[in-house]
This record gives C-alpha cells, sequence and structure tokens, in this order.
C-alpha cells in the first residue's frame, strides 16, 4: 500500500513548479483582488465573489429539523464572510433521505428552517454590520439508489447495482430484477419539487438548488440510456424530469424566484481498490459506455461536455441563473468530485496526483463558463490547494473561468476564510483543510445509537476530534445491532 504524500509546498512558486512538472492547467495569482468583487446574480448583488458549497453535517433531527451543531455550522458561515451560502442537501420526501439525520423540508420542519435562516443571517449582520449582499440558499435533493431507508434507482447499472445495498452491514445487494422508480412514482416526485421549492422561499431562502449531481436521483436520471419510458432513452427522455420540474416551479412560483442548479457535467466510471495495490482503478466496462451522464461513450474516463452544456442551455430557458458545476460519486469514484489526500475508510489511494483532479475541475468549469459567459458559474475542487485556493480562484477569476469560488471541505475547516482573505490577503496555513477525508468516514459512520455520526472537520474543530475518538472507541467494541427504520 502506498503512503505518497502530495501537499508539501511552502510558497506560491512550489506550487506552480508542481503544476508546471504535471502539466496540468492550475494557475495561482500572488495578489488577491477579484475574489473581493460584487457578483451581481439574477436581481440580487452578492458582496464578494466567494462562496460556501453545501456540507451537510448529518446532524439534523431525527424529524429532518436542523440539529445543534447544523444551526452552529450555519452560524459560523454566517459569520464567515462569504457572501454565497450554499445551504446543504435537504430531502423534499422522508424515503429520498440520505442518511437518518439528513435535513427534511415539509410543513412541519419550516419553522426551524425559518429559524436556522435568520440565525446564519443574524450572526452575518453582526459581523459584518449588514447582510443585505449576503444569499442564503436550499439544495433540494433525493437520494435516489443512496436513500438509507431503501435504494430507489432510476435504472440498473450492472456495475452500481453491485454496490448498491438493501442491508449493507449483511453484504445483501439489490437483486437484478429489483425494481425501479416507475414514471408515475418520478411524475409525483416533480410536485414534491415544486411543494419544497415554495416552502424554502417562504421560510426565507433566497434561492433553491435543485440538485443534479453525485449520482443522487436527478443525476441519475441524466445518465439513464437504458431506461425505459418517458424518463430514460435520448437526452429528452432523461432530461424530462428536470425540464417538467423547472417549468412547474416557474409556474408556481413566477420568474422572480432564483433558481439554481449543482450539476454534476461528469460522471466517470465506478472505480475499485486493487487488492494489491490499493490503488484505485476502473471498474471493467465496456464500449461504447451506456451509462452516465457527461461521459465520452467512446472513452468514459474522460468528460464530453456536449449534453452538459445543452442541459444548461435549457436550464436557461427556465430562468435558472446560477450553475454549481461539480462531477462524480462520493460511493464509487471520489477522487473526481473531492481530490484528496489520503482517502476515506471505504476508498483508495488516489489513482491520479490530485492536482490533476484539481486541474479536470477547474477545465471543465471554465469551459461552461466560456460557453455562457454570462452565466454565474460557481467552481468546485478548490479545498485541496489548501491556503493557495484563492490564489488560483483569483487567476480562474481574471481569466474568466469561473463567476464564484466556493469551498466545501474548506469551509468546514475553516469558516472564515473569506474574512481572513479580505483582512490579510491571505490565508492561514494553520486553519486549511488537509483534504485527509475524517470528515466523510464520519458520514458514513453508522454504529451509534441515532444511525448516523455527525460530520465535521476532526483535525480543525475539537468538537469532531471529539466525536471521532468516540468512533474509533466504538469500532474496538462490538458492535451494536440497529433494526432498519
Ligand atoms: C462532509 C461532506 C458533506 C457534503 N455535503 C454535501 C451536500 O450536502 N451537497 C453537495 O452537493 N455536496 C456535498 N459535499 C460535497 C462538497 O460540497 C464539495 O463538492 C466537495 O467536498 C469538493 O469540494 P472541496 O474540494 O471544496 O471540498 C459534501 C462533502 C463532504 C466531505
Amino acid at each position: 500500500m502506498t503512503t505518497e504524500r502530495f501537499f508539501d509546498y511552502k510558497t506560491l512558486e512550489d506550487i506552480r513548479a508542481a503544476s508546471r512538472e504535471l502539466d496540468v492547467d492550475v494557475s495561482f495569482e500572488d495578489q488577491l483582488d477579484a475574489v473581493f468583487r460584487p457578483v451581481k446574480i439574477a436581481d440580487r448583488t452578492i458582496g464578494n465573489s466567494m462562496g460556501i458549497h453545501p456540507m451537510e453535517g448529518c446532524d439534523g433531527t431525527l424529524d429532518g429539523r436542523p440539529g445543534e451543531l447544523t444551526v452552529r455550522r450555519w452560524r459560523r458561515f454566517g459569520e464567515g464572510g462569504a457572501k454565497l451560502i450554499w445551504g446543504e442537501a435537504t430531502a423534499v420526501v422522508p424515503e429520498g433521505l440520505a442518511n437518518p439525520r439528513q435535513l427534511l423540508i415539509n410543513e412541519e420542519n419550516m419553522k426551524s428552517l425559518a429559524d436556522l435562516v435568520r440565525e446564519t443571517r443574524i450572526a452575518h449582520r453582526t459581523r459584518f454590520g449588514s447582510d443585505g449582499d449576503l444569499l442564503v440558499g436550499l439544495q433540494l435533493t433525493h437520494s435516489g439508489r443512496y436513500s438509507y431507508r431503501k435504494p430507489l434507482i432510476a435504472y440498473h447499472h450492472p456495475q452500481v447495482d453491485q454496490a448498491t445495498y438493501l442491508d449493507k452491514a449483511n453484504g445483501i445487494r439489490i437483486p437484478q430484477d429489483y425494481p425501479v422508480l416507475s414514471d408515475d412514482d418520478l411524475e409525483r416526485l416533480e410536485d414534491a419539487y415544486v411543494k419544497a421549492a415554495r416552502r424554502a422561499f417562504a421560510v426565507g431562502f433566497d434561492f433553491i438548488d435543485v440538485k443534479q449531481c453525485h449520482t443522487y436521483l436527478l443525476n441519475e436520471l441524466l445518465g439513464a440510456r437504458t431506461r425505459r419510458g418517458k424518463y430514460g432513452g435520448d437526452f429528452e427522455g432523461r432530461t424530462r424530469f428536470i425540464r417538467n420540474t423547472l417549468g412547474k416551479i416557474r409556474s408556481d412560483l413566477g420568474n422572480s424566484a432564483l433558481i439554481a442548479s449543482r450539476l454534476n457535467v461528469f460522471d466517470g466510471v465506478p472505480f475499485r481498490k486493487d487488492p494489491v495495490t490499493g490503488v484505485g482503478v476502473p471498474v471493467p466496462y465496456e464500449i461504447p459506455y451506456r451509462y452516465s451522464f457527461g461521459i465520452r461513450r467512446e472513452n468514459p474516463l474522460m468528460e464530453d461536455l456536449k449534453e452538459p452544456i445543452e442541459l444548461i442551455r435549457l436550464m436557461r430557458c427556465y430562468g435558472v441563473s446560477m450553475v454549481n458545476v461539480s462531477m462524480g460519486s462520493p460511493y464509487y469514484n471520489m477522487h473526481y468530485g473531492r481530490p484528496f489526500e489520503r482517502s476515506p475508510d471505504d476508498g483508495y489511494f488516489t489513482p491520479e496526483h490530485p492536482l490533476v483532479g484539481v486541474a479536470r475541475h477547474f477545465r471543465v468549469a471554465g469551459a461552461i463558463q466560456q460557453t455562457f459567459p454570462d452565466l454565474v458559474v460557481v467552481g468546485t475542487g478548490y479545498s485541496w490547494l489548501r491556503q493557495f485556493l484563492l490564489n488560483a480562484g483569483e487567476w480562474n477569476l481574471r481569466n474568466k473561468r469561473v463567476t464564484i469560488v466556493a469551498t466545501g471541505r474548506g469551509a468546514i475547516a475553516y469558516p472564515d476564510y473569506a474574512s481572513d482573505a479580505v483582512r490579510d490577503g491571505a490565508l492561514k496555513h494553520s486553519r486549511v483543510c488537509l483534504a485527509i477525508s475524517y470528515c466523510t468516514n464520519l458520514m458514513r459512520a453508522k454504529n451509534n445509537e441515532l444511525g448516523q455520526y455527525p460530520a465535521g472537520c476532526v483535525p480543525r474543530d475539537e468538537i469532531y476530534t471529539a466525536v471521532y475518538k468516540e468512533l474509533l472507541a466504538s469500532r474496538a467494541k462490538p458492535r451494536p445491532v440497529h433494526a432498519k427504520p
């Protein structure tokens, strides 16, 4: 098993040299300036070009309301100085929850979600004097095959089905004839998104994200080439759900509602751990590849942005004014979405230098931005760059390869990264994300009495250092048996 260390750069010159050596298109500016510029998003203007990606902490109550740690995280984001807070994955129906502690948007939970927005705004106002230039959104999701109660799949994907469990603890996978969601199920779900959107605006969110990333249900539908019926097959069928849903949300909420989408522009193929080297390798596949979105069918390890671009063009017709560009699956090819130093426990050693992964993020976001120069494009994949992430973001902004630079793991490690940048012109290396995946390990750990540990930054936030210790101690003991709810 290899234990190579990647991030070993003390200066911008060091990391620039690594980019040159790897021959990747990642560049850095010395001085920060563009990251501090306001950005116009539809009829609103936010105070700088820095954002926080959706980062769930799996710490809601068992009925889907924000818990104490949820409120703490959002407050910290509010105090952090980034002017775009892209709120975390929130299920639109209970059967679409990814874990027992994910947020759920329904009638009963509206008051606590309203409190969450209010607390976030108060935190921002208290620190910065006003919150008129802050945008807070909510990501609406259905976890599809990763729903924790039972997998709800859009189609059968032979390799992914192999890792889709009815009962993970006992290694029971879905059978070959496991039913897919019916067209009627999907049509009903479109209406659930409309209700959720209405509620999100009613409780005070500035925008909603109809989530289409990370291989959850709406992303899976985009790649459902082999699905029969009206929601699969050709591009028109595969995009029917999102087109119908956006159309219904528009007619329900009118033209002024700010709608965004976090979109996988490249799904890739499943990877598994090589039993000898521990390195991630693609699971064998046939050509032309029959699954997934944004891939070259003759070489699905490479992106093909034709369909994602076409989809964004369509979404713009429904007034989608912001696209957060992402890729990959956190379950089966995690190096794409979250370039890491050390993988999660259920992962593999990265098959590529993380800087190559960062460059892929920048390349695809850059291509989308260049195709749609006036679209607000939010970029992903910055956190591995540690204290240099804004220097790379600055270069991308100046070269019109992105509109907003946002961080995910970086923000739970260092929620006030943006205000430090404004004050000092640089980030503190002692506070940045180390990309060692402990947060993901916590997300995947189910063996406590709530069926889910809360997730946060283990090295940088002592609350989670303690939770991680508890998790490790529990692993040393025999595991309690939990009935599935
Ligand atoms: C603990 C954890 C929670 C996450 N929660 C969400 C989420 O709710 N919605 C989402 O779209 N992505 C989620 N992500 C992915 C991040 O938003 C982001 O895309 C990813 O970490 C890569 O960006 P980064 O390099 O800045 O971390 C999560 C990632 C982690 C590690």
